[in-house]
């Protein structure tokens, strides 16, 4: 399956009760969070995965995400790929105003990564056609952060929905914002 057809076809209706257990779930592990910074970090590669800085917290799931993470959405995910699917992780993601994530790669273990967007729903920027060894890294970043790159894709991530990215194979970013938000992460890799 390519890249294109991943993007418009994983989408799954999440349901307002899970939306607002997950909502619940998110406040009351905010106390736990960790700062994810590396404001100063240069674009790098990270075996193929693209680096770059970052600023946002984060909190690990509890049970409600868990429950949604291994059980309906990774059975979706199987089911709609025809693949195994296994969860390795998930966790909670804040943005206060201002908080940003540079044009990256997900980790190794985000093969596939669900995305929610709570609240109103919301968008990540996506880079389908940048080759990583073909760009100059620096230049690239700038021009993301500037808003001035012109291979940029925006991927809606409608209200009460997991929309499920190619995580370590699309670039994604988002830039800051003035509004704060919270965005579920749900990782899996396909056996
Ligand atoms: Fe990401």
């Amino acid at each position: 399956m390519s890249v294109a057809s991943l993007i418009s076809l994983l989408r799954l209706p999440v349901g307002e009760a899970n939306v607002a257990a997950l909502h619940a779930e998110a406040n009351e592990r905010y106390r736990g969070s960790v700062e994810s910074r590396s404001e100063s970090a240069r674009p790098r590669l990270d075996g193929g995965l693209l680096r770059t800085a970052r600023r946002f917290r984060t909190s690990t799931a509890g049970d409600v995400l868990n429950e949604l993470h291994e059980g309906p959405w990774c059975d979706f995910l199987a089911e709609a790929l025809a693949r195994d699917c296994l969860p390795t992780r998930s966790s909670y993601i804040y943005y206060a105003p201002g908080d940003y994530v540079g044009p990256h790669h997900d980790v190794s273990q985000c093969e596939i990564t669900g995305l929610v967007s709570l609240g109103r729903g919301g968008f990540t920027l996506s880079y389908p056609d940048v080759d990583v060894h073909a760009v100059d890294l620096d230049g690239f970043f700038e021009e993301v952060m500037a808003g001035s790159c012109d291979r940029e894709v925006q991927l809606p991530l409608p209200a009460n929905t997991v929309t499920f990215i190619p995580g370590t194979r699309l670039i994604h970013a988002r830039r800051p914002s003035p509004a704060a938000t919270v965005t579920v992460a749900a990782c899996y890799i396909l056996a």
